[in-house]
């Protein structure tokens, strides 16, 4: 029976349960033998019982679990060729030929390198006598195929990557929790959200609260941005002028407005690429417009948690598909990740998604912005 194993790494995303839960479980209805390895790249170099055979029933309750339940870890030896040596080896020995990973970027383009080098570590492995020729002679090709598992939905490509619809809807619940507050006090408040260097998730939140102003690192704010955010503000609000020692007599009514947020992504920059951080716009709020501000970073909130139905619809159908996708595969076949796009489940060159997802890096270093912002996905520039 072929051995397909499935693997979660890098960050965790709402949504990679799912993704594993569906890889055993359709590799086993395709007549396939399932396996899980443990604790990202890690678990395939420890290798022994790291990785485990998974039957149907051991990703029972999988589909409605936050986070990561086989693990992920930050894997140092894999980065260097004799820690894919050894998972190479591991793999051979548990009859594994086929890798499905749910990972961020950096995490796929891993995969793909150790199936590139492959055939030349199992050659390796002969020559030093670690395995026998017999023992490697089924396994000399590997087959790799990527689901991206990220909060962020920083990669080209696809429309939406696991996690970040949950992440979402964290975010929204949460500001509607801050509003609830801010509104009670008339205060401002300076959200920070997740991405990393990506704004999707700041910026949809900003549509999705209502929020007055949102920092973006694709779209820096730039000119005298600081003017502009404090007169849109202004436009809209009740200025009590709280922190005046004419605390309630100057009334400034604006649209009748009792709050502010402002929804700054973490990796949000200027147009020198310098970090814009939450305490520059708490100051503006404070010292422009005599708002009662406070910050609040969401920090890990916005990833754990259990998926949202949308996030465990995705890694049901990618995970189908990432086994199909194996069943699939020829040895000359460009290692697939599994996208969605346009609402299709669909298999793209996974190094031309990782190479379109850093060309926005790219860009946004050259400080071409229209051209990062244009990069990015079609939901994200509408
Ligand atoms: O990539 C997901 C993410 O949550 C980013 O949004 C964030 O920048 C980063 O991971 C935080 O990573 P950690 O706290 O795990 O080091």
């Amino acid at each position: 029976k072929r051995r397909i194993a499935v693997m979660t790494s890098g960050g965790d995303a709402p949504g990679m349960n799912g993704a594993v839960r569906a890889v055993v479980r359709m590799s086993i209805a395709q007549g396939c033998e399932a396996y899980a390895v443990y604790e990202g790249y890690e678990g395939l170099v420890q290798g022994g019982d790291m990785i485990r055979e998974m039957k149907w029933d051991d990703v029972r309750g999988f589909l409605s679990r936050g986070g990561t339940v086989i693990g992920t870890a930050r894997c140092m030896s894999f980065k260097e060729r004799w820690g894919r040596l050894k998972a190479a080896k591991n793999m051979v020995i548990k009859g594994i030929d086929a890798l499905i990973v749910c990972g961020g970027d950096g995490s796929l383009t891993g995969a793909d390198l150790f199936r590139a080098e492959w055939p030349g570590l199992v050659d390796e492995l002969v020559e030093k006598k670690e395995l026998t020729a017999e023992q490697v002679e089924p396994f000399k090709h590997l087959n790799i195929v990527g689901m991206v598992g990220s909060i962020d939905n920083d990669m080209a490509m696809t429309d939406a990557t696991i996690g970040c619809y949950s992440s979402l809807d964290r975010i929204c619940e949460s500001v509607d929790w801050i509003d609830a507050t801010a509104e009670s006090h008339q205060r401002a408040f300076v959200v920070e959200v997740m991405g990393r260097h990506c704004g999707w998730l700041a910026l949809m939140a900003g549509i999705s609260c209502g929020a007055d102003f949102v920092i973006i690192p694709e779209n820096p704010p730039s000119g005298n941005w600081e003017e502009e955010m404090c007169k849109v503000i202004k436009k809209v609000r009740v200025l009590t002028l709280l922190m005046t020692p004419q605390a309630n007599t100057l009334k400034h009514r604006g649209l009748g407005k009792r709050k502010t947020v402002v929804i700054v992504a973490e990796g949000a920059i200027d147009t020198n690429l310098k970090k814009i951080p939450c305490t520059v716009i708490k100051d503006l709020l404070t010292n422009k417009l005599h708002l009662d501000t406070r910050i609040t970073t969401l920090g890990h909130t916005q990833r754990g948690g259990s998926p949202c139905a949308y996030d465990r619809m995705l890694s049901t159908l990618q995970g189908a598909e990432a086994v199909k996708a194996v069943l699939e595969a020829t040895p000359s076949t460009p290692s697939p990740v599994i996208s969605i796009v346009e609402n299709k489940i669909v298999r793209e060159p996974l190094l031309e998604a990782v190479k379109q997802t850093q060309e926005v890096a790219k860009a946004i270093e050259a400080k071409d912005f229209a051209r990062a912002m244009s990069l990015r996905n079609a939901e994200f520039t509408e």
